[in-house]
């Protein structure tokens, strides 16, 4: 433990002479008179003992706040970014399932657009923080962490359940989740007991919730929260409990079913019947032409 200690030092103090030595040199080479101010205003903070580079939770702005280029004013908002980069990709994790990264999130995801606005507007300040914060490397990590995070904000789709302007979650979504609520709770209520009972019991709110969430489908104001909560409560009714819930476009085809299942028995039958008739007139064929006979004579006389 010791040793560690005392070899993480020995790194540490060969990592910052390196660092002093290049700086030096730099400023040798500095002709501008203005760029070699900036230089030595950048150089005290260095000298500040408050940053502690082992401390893991404070790696970005240790980062930064070693950059000898970096203006105060950056620093400053380079720090604020990697709170509220922390706080959203916690809460993202966090959320992951089941999926609440719009409703649980969207507070701190409009936390970090802010800060990161501000840092990408800032081109014309002091320190011009967008190129210094933003462009100063290939890497250009900044950019590309905010992008990750931007992206899972889309995908999800999130803008379709939560007011961003307002800062709040729209009421439609309130109300499915509500309306879900409320189906979980029934399933929740008769889960114990048997399933049938859960399948009779609580159709009507299962149906309820599959027709408000078809509108919602077609009108486009699904997310993933959304989404997520329905597919969920699906997979309950079908897989976990075996409701099935036969659609109205369905008896037509059972119907079709049945009669075509029915069609051997019926051509038999028929036929059946038929060579009966058959039989019948075979027998009396003698009758008939007498009848016949008969009624000629009839005729005759009449
Ligand atoms: C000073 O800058 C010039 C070009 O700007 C470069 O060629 C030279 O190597 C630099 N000198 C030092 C000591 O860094
Ligand atoms: C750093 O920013 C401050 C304002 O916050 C400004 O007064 C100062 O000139 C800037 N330093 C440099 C070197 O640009
Ligand atoms: C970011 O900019 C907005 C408006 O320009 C301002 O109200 C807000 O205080 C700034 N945030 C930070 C952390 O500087
Ligand atoms: C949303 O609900 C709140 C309170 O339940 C209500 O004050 C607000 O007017 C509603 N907004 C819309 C657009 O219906
Ligand atoms: C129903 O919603 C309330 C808040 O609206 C929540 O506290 C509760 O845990 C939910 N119940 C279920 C079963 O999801
Ligand atoms: C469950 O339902 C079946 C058929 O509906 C019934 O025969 C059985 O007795 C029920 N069991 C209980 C514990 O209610
Ligand atoms: C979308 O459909 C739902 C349910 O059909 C409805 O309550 C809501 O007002 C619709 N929203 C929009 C923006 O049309
Ligand atoms: C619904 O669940 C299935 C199976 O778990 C999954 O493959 C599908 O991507 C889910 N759909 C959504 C919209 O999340």
């Amino acid at each position: 433990m010791q040793l560690c200690k005392t070899s993480a030092f020995a790194v540490l103090t060969v990592v910052t002479l390196c660092l002093s030595t290049t700086v030096d040199s730099d400023i040798d080479n500095v002709s501008d008179e203005e760029d070699a101010s900036r230089y030595l205003s950048g150089l005290s903070p260095v000298l500040l003992p408050a940053v502690d580079p082992l401390s893991s939770s404070h790696t970005l702005s240790a980062v930064v706040a070693q950059d000898l280029e970096i203006n105060q004013t950056c620093r400053n908002l380079a720090t604020i970014f990697h709170d509220r980069y922390i706080a959203y990709a916690d809460c993202l994790v966090k959320s992951a399932r089941p999926v609440g990264v719009c409703l649980n999130c969207f507070e701190g995801y409009a936390l970090l657009s802010e800060i990161y606005a501000n840092i990408s507007n800032d081109k014309d300040g002091p320190g011009n923080c967008r190129d210094s914060l933003l462009r100063s490397d290939r890497l250009m990590l900044i950019y590309l962490l905010y992008g990750n995070l931007q992206n899972i904000w889309r995908n999800s789709a999130c803008e379709h359940c939560v007011n961003t302007e307002q800062q709040a979650v729209k009421n439609q979504t309130l109300y499915f989740m509500n309306e879900r609520n409320q189906s979980i709770s029934c399933f929740d209520q008769y889960k114990q007991e048997n399933h049938s009972d859960l399948c009779v019991k609580c159709k009507s709110k299962y149906e309820s919730l599959n027709v408000l969430y078809g509108g919602m489908e077609k009108n486009g104001s699904l997310c993933i929260d959304i989404e997520d909560a329905m597919n969920v409560t699906r997979r309950l009714w079908s897989k976990n409990y075996n409701c099935i819930a036969p659609r109205e476009g369905m008896i037509p085809v059972i119907a079709v079913s049945c009669f075509m299942l029915f069609l051997p028995i019926i051509f038999y039958l028929s036929s059946y019947l038929h060579s009966e008739q058959k039989k019948l007139k075979l027998i009396h064929p003698k009758r008939a032409k007498s009848n016949n006979s008969l009624m000629n004579i009839q005729d005759k006389f009449s």
